[in-house]
């Protein structure tokens, strides 16, 4: 992955994913190709997201976490103008970060692999997800379970070959909406439906409170390397 570092204080090796909406900035972060000493992402870090980082019991796990949120304030240091380690991050009632004291920008996080996905928008609430697309061996079950019934059906429709890559396309795409609305997954999982398409999905409610929720909701697919899925959300 090209190094595009984007000041002399954020030296991470990530690379921007092209949006058609203005005041949105998407990074991708090679945790793999990160090289710094522990010590100095950790130093960016607040004492709570250190504390944290020590408690993962992986050794990959710990720096995937400490990478991505060293590199998600440095992008929200840009965008306020404030000093990355300075800022308070707080959570909304499910548990999304959020800035506090500080009337945006929104944003959001997901890692999946040795990949990290930072969103950052200006104006409405965002999700991301990204998931490397691993063999799952109930993938039918697990559709089953959380994908709306149109979901599943539009699954099993498809040619046995074409199916994991379109699990993870609704997979991706749904966790991103509700990680935009701010739940996460814990609800509302078969109370809409998305349909990838070859670039953006549509989305389509199942229920009138899905319906009000996700009026003027926006849903694109990212362009990440092989063997991962990711999408974004505006709601
Ligand atoms: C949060 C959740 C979507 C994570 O899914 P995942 O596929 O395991 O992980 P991802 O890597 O895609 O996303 C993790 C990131 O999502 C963000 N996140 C956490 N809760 C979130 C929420 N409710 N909405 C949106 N984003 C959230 C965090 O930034 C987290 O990364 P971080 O811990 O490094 O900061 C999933 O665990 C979930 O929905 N949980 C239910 C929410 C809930 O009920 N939480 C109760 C605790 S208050």
């Amino acid at each position: 992955m090209p190094e595009s570092p984007t000041s002399p204080g954020a030296p991470f090796s990530w690379r921007e994913l092209s949006t058609r909406h203005d005041g949105v900035t998407l990074r991708l972060l090679d945790v793999a190709a990160e090289a710094p000493g522990a010590s100095e992402v950790l130093a960016a870090l607040s004492v709570e997201e250190q504390a944290r980082a020590a408690r993962f019991r992986s050794e990959a796990d710990r720096l995937r976490f400490a990478l991505t949120r060293a590199a998600l304030r440095s992008l929200l240091g840009a965008a306020t103008g404030r000093a990355p380690e300075a800022l308070v991050l707080t959570m909304g009632p499910h548990g999304k970060p959020c800035l506090a004291n500080a009337d945006g920008p929104f944003f959001n996080v997901s890692h999946s692999g040795s990949l990290g996905l930072i969103g950052i928008s200006r104006q409405r609430p965002i999700g991301v997800d990204i998931e490397w697309t691993r063999d799952i061996s109930d993938m039918h079950g697990i559709a089953e379970a959380y994908f709306s019934a149109r979901e599943h059906r539009a699954l099993v429709a498809l040619a046995p070959g074409e199916q994991k890559r379109a699990f993870f396309a609704i997979w991706t795409g749904k966790e991103a909406l509700l990680k935009a609305l701010g739940t996460g997954i814990g609800e509302g999982l078969q109370e809409f439906s998305v349909a990838p398409k070859a670039e953006a999905y549509s989305v389509l409610p199942e229920t009138q409170s899905f319906a009000r929720r996700l009026a003027g909701a926006s849903l694109e697919r990212l362009e990440v390397p092989e063997n991962y899925a990711a999408a974004f959300a505006l709601v």
